[in-house]
């Protein structure tokens, strides 16, 4: 399992981001300003979209504290991501000056959609008053530049559409029509401190490939730590706030374990290898290890009806798979209503599904106590004798 090294730093600085100023105060006393702003400027890095401009240039960010000032250089032209790097040669297009507190909540404090007032700017900073025909071909790279970094310093909602093609992960616009139901569903977490783990990072056997859904989601949930299971190893896609780790979905065993290090979380997203099999086993393992109000959520239940993954063509014959084990959850939701001659003891998810939002090929099942209290067993069972009671006054 790889180790994040910073991710206690993390977790104290969106800790800090979520309370009041004076939690803000006390993180810079903590730790190095250095440290911090170390944890911001990789923070902005990986918000930022594709940068647009043509013309190379440098953005300057800023972070003050009350004993220093530490700049950062940002380079953006388009066909490469935003970099903090050395001052070097380039040319500085913008400085962008933040009170180091004031970043920390732009980022992983709760959601903020209104943008003004926390930031001082300055356009083309170390220019001379003799600099304008030295500055007129970065013009508008200042500008496209600026706009670039400036969406990579919030944490304003991101249309998950377009975050889906910016990380490449497959969610969206070919074989799933995913990211509208997982807006719906998810937006009410998105300033909490989640904990998301997705089994299935993507790319398969291929070393470096997948990890786009990880990126997303750790943009999405801005205050959020984001755990992957492959079962390759793709510690590639490693990075502040997202842990790779190494396991089969098949394994109980493997799947407690991780819970216990890394859990309880907040939302499970099942997006492995979709035999039936491990989807359930998957489950099984880690619905207990959800916290109630979380989600767990399965992808691609197409294949319930593929016997290659275990499936089934004939639904009525579903029972072993994974939409069998979706339909089995309605019954779990309403085992309070079943009659006590049937003897059911109440499984875990029995206690544990209070809802179920099933779309085409995905299911999010909610997790709570469903311990409402069956329907009272002195209100009659047939519909003569319960309108009979009600005209009696009795309901
Ligand atoms: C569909 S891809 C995941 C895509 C990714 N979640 C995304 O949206 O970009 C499925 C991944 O599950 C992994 N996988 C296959 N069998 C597995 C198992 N038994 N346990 C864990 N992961 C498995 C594969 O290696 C593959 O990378």
């Amino acid at each position: 399992m790889a180790e994040n090294t910073d991710l206690s730093l993390v977790q104290d600085i969106i800790r800090a981001a979520g309370g009041h100023a004076s939690s803000l105060h006390e993180l810079t006393e903590r730790h190095q300003a250095a440290d911090v702003a170390r944890v911001l400027v990789d923070e902005i890095c990986s918000r930022c979209p594709p940068p647009v401009n043509e013309e190379p240039v440098l953005i300057e960010v800023v972070l003050r504290t009350a004993d220093e000032r530490r700049s950062h250089w940002l380079s953006a032209v388009k066909d490469a991501p935003v970099r903090d790097v050395p001052r070097g040669e380039g040319f500085v297009a913008m400085r962008i000056e933040y009170e180091l507190a004031d970043l920390v909540r732009e980022l992983f404090g709760p959601s903020r959609e209104h943008h003004t007032g926390v930031r001082e700017t300055g356009l083309f900073p170390y220019a001379g008053s003799d600099a304008a025909d030295q500055i007129a071909p970065y013009f508008l790279a200042a500008q496209q530049a600026t706009a670039t970094v400036l969406a990579g310093c919030t944490s304003a909602k991101p249309d998950l559409n377009e975050l889906t093609s910016r990380y490449l992960t497959p969610k969206w616009g070919s074989l799933h029509w995913f990211t509208p139901h997982y807006d719906r569903h998810f937006r009410p977490y998105r300033d909490e401190e989640v904990r998301v783990l997705e089994i299935g990072i993507g790319g398969y056997k291929h070393p470096e490939w997948g990890g786009g859904s990880l990126r997303m989601w750790k943009h999405f949930f801005h205050r959020g730590l984001i755990h992957g299971l492959d079962i390759v190893d793709k510690s590639h896609a490693d990075e502040q706030r997202i842990t790779t780790l190494i396991g089969d979905q098949n394994d109980p065993d493997c799947l407690a374990e991780i819970a216990e290090k890394y859990g309880p979380f907040d939302i499970v997203i099942d997006d492995g290898s979709h035999i039936n099999e491990h989807v359930r086993t998957s489950f099984q393992a880690l619905f207990p290890h959800v916290r109630n109000g979380g989600l767990y959520v399965i992808e691609d239940l197409w294949t319930a009806y593929w016997p290659g993954f275990g499936g089934s063509e004939d639904p009525e014959r579903s029972g072993a798979t994974s939409i069998g084990l979706v339909k089995s959850l309605i019954d779990s939701l309403q085992h309070e209503e079943l009659p006590p001659e049937q003897g059911r003891t109440p499984s875990y998810a029995d206690r544990h599904v209070t809802g179920l939002h099933v779309y085409h090929n995905l299911a999010f099942i909610e997790k709570g106590a469903n311990a409402e209290g069956g329907i009272p067993p002195w209100i009659p069972r047939d519909f003569d004798s319960l309108v009979a009671a009600s005209s009696g006054g009795a309901a």
